[in-house]
């Protein structure tokens, strides 16, 4: 399969043929990391974790610093291989990689401490009604949700990027006004090095008018928001 310049924000066909380019966009370093970040907002030490929207594994290798057990959740087949690949490569018998639904998970009613959903963009925004419900009857504790805040999509860039549809707005309202979850935001860099290689991996997902900027300004970094929502005790 030849490979197009961009996938023009189409993160189902990432996902599925080309989760080599998620994992090197989610490897590259962010300065300070959310995993520095997130056990300063919701307690991590010692938790059994359902991370739901696994992808290739970052995310719940990352909260496995913290966690005493990590499950990682992912409907993606192509992502969960590679995610299963990495774990088997750590060795570590506390992070196990399930297939999986959000919205539908394959756990047990009160079989773990949290869930979280790093990233987990779920489409369309309404089916985060249907993962907060999953999610409080899965979890004894909070449910969270790691995703990127409103009006930072693609990060700095955002202005740049044309044609996707917003949802961030209606996300934000189901997490606080529907079901009065607390919010943070935290902020990150993230330092690709080299225009070559955020080209290939940012904008390769963010598109071409987005490739167009990076190379006219020689940009290598993005600064990103992110909205951390977790669930109070009820
Ligand atoms: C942006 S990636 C985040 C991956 C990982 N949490 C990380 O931080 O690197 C979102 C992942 O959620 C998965 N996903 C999307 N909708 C899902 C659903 N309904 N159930 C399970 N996984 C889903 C996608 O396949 C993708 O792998």
């Amino acid at each position: 399969m030849s490979r197009p310049e961009s996938i023009e924000n189409r993160w189902d066909i990432l996902y599925r043929d080309y989760p080599e380019v998620y994992e090197a966009f989610s490897n590259t370093p962010y300065h300070p990391t959310v995993y520095e970040q997130l056990p300063g907002i919701v307690d991590l030490r010692g938790k059994c974790i359902a991370d739901v929207g696994a992808g290739t594994g970052s995310s719940s290798l990352a909260l496995a610093q913290y966690a005493r057990r990590v499950i990682g959740i992912e409907r993606e087949a192509a992502m969960l291989r590679q995610a299963q690949q990495k774990e088997q490569g750590t060795g570590d018998r506390r992070i196990a990689f399930l297939s999986g639904d959000a919205i539908a998970l394959p756990l047990a009613d009160n079989s773990v401490d949290l869930i979280t959903g790093i990233t987990l963009a779920l489409y369309p925004p309404q089916q985060y009604r249907a993962f907060i419900r999953e999610g409080r009857r899965v979890a004894r504790g909070s449910v969270v949700y790691l995703g990127i805040s409103p009006g930072w999509y693609g990060g700095d860039l955002h202005d740049i990027i044309q044609g996707v549809e917003k949802v961030d707005d209606e996300v934000d309202r189901i997490f606080i006004e529907e079901f009065q979850f607390a919010c943070q935001d935290i902020f990150s860099n993230q330092e690709y090095g080299t225009v070559e290689h955020i080209v290939n991996t940012y904008g390769f997902i963010f598109g071409k008018k987005a490739i167009e900027h990076l190379k006219r300004q020689g940009k290598t970094t993005i600064r990103w928001k992110f909205r951390v929502y977790w669930s109070r005790p009820t």
